[in-house]
């Protein structure tokens, strides 16, 4: 059997995706108000970076990859328009549903998929724009599920990874500071869970750098890949293109 990284712990492959689950029951309910607390409201000028990089049309059809509470899909939703297409997905119902009734509150319905990213529901070339935001660190076989996201695109069309990723060696010791120290215990105040937002810090650590990332989106059929460094790497977001 094949082990793999749940944070800093070394955990057989079968078991990652159900510990990942645990993580994101335990904190769907308040995982949009511990975003903004956490990164200090950062993480939507991020998300909007993302959309900028987008450049939608009216009547792309898009996929958001481990959507949670759907805060890309609902701004890619407003650029394609009635024409185009957005549907919402990831693994986890309690998460999806979060997103979903949030959605619903707005007067916005998108088809909503409960779906793994290694496994994608979907034919080859069906979309314009994958996204996954947040996302892929969370996921067991990354080169796995990229290879997915590259055969749901069709030929010419991107894909966009938002996650976290290696920030600027002057920037390490605070980082660490902030991620060790102060989210755990954030995480135990706001949602009654400090184990969960340890995971968030180790998996930080344990994710490919923006190389390592650039190089498997490349081996997974993405002909050009672009990086762009936001807040010094402590996100980055890479766009694959398929060609
Ligand atoms: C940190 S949340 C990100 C949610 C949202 N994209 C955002 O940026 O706010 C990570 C999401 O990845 C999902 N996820 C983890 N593994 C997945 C997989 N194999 N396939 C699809 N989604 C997955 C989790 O269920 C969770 O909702």
């Amino acid at each position: 059997m094949s082990e793999t990284h749940f944070g800093f712990q070394k955990v057989d492959e079968s078991q990652k995706a159900q510990r990942v689950r645990g993580v994101f029951d335990s904190v769907a309910a308040r995982y949009d108000l511990m975003n903004d607390l956490m990164s200090l409201g950062l993480h939507r000028a991020w998300k909007a970076y993302a959309v900028a990089v987008a450049n939608l049309r009216e009547g792309d059809r898009v996929l958001d990859i481990a959507g949670g509470t759907g805060d890309l899909a609902r701004a890619f939703a407003k650029k394609v328009g009635a024409s185009g297409t957005v549907v919402h997905t990831d693994i986890n119902e309690a998460m999806l549903r979060q997103g979903r009734d949030r959605l619903l509150d707005e007067g916005l319905v998108l088809p909503t998929t409960i779906c793994d990213a290694e496994r994608l529901p979907f034919p080859a070339g069906a979309f314009d724009l994958v996204s996954v935001a947040f996302g892929l660190r969370n996921m067991t076989h990354k080169e796995l599920a990229l290879a997915e996201m590259n055969r749901v695109l069709r030929e010419g069309g991107r894909l966009l990874v938002l996650e976290f990723s290696k920030v600027a060696p002057p920037l390490e010791k605070a980082y660490d500071w902030y991620s060790f120290k102060v989210l755990p215990r954030l995480g135990r105040w706001v949602a009654g869970d400090a184990e969960s937002y340890r995971y968030l810090a180790e998996s930080i650590r344990m994710h490919p750098s923006q190389a390592e990332l650039k190089a498997m989106m490349k081996a997974a059929g993405f002909g050009h890949v672009d990086v762009h460094n936001l807040n010094a790497g402590v996100v980055a977001l890479h766009v694959g293109i398929k060609c």
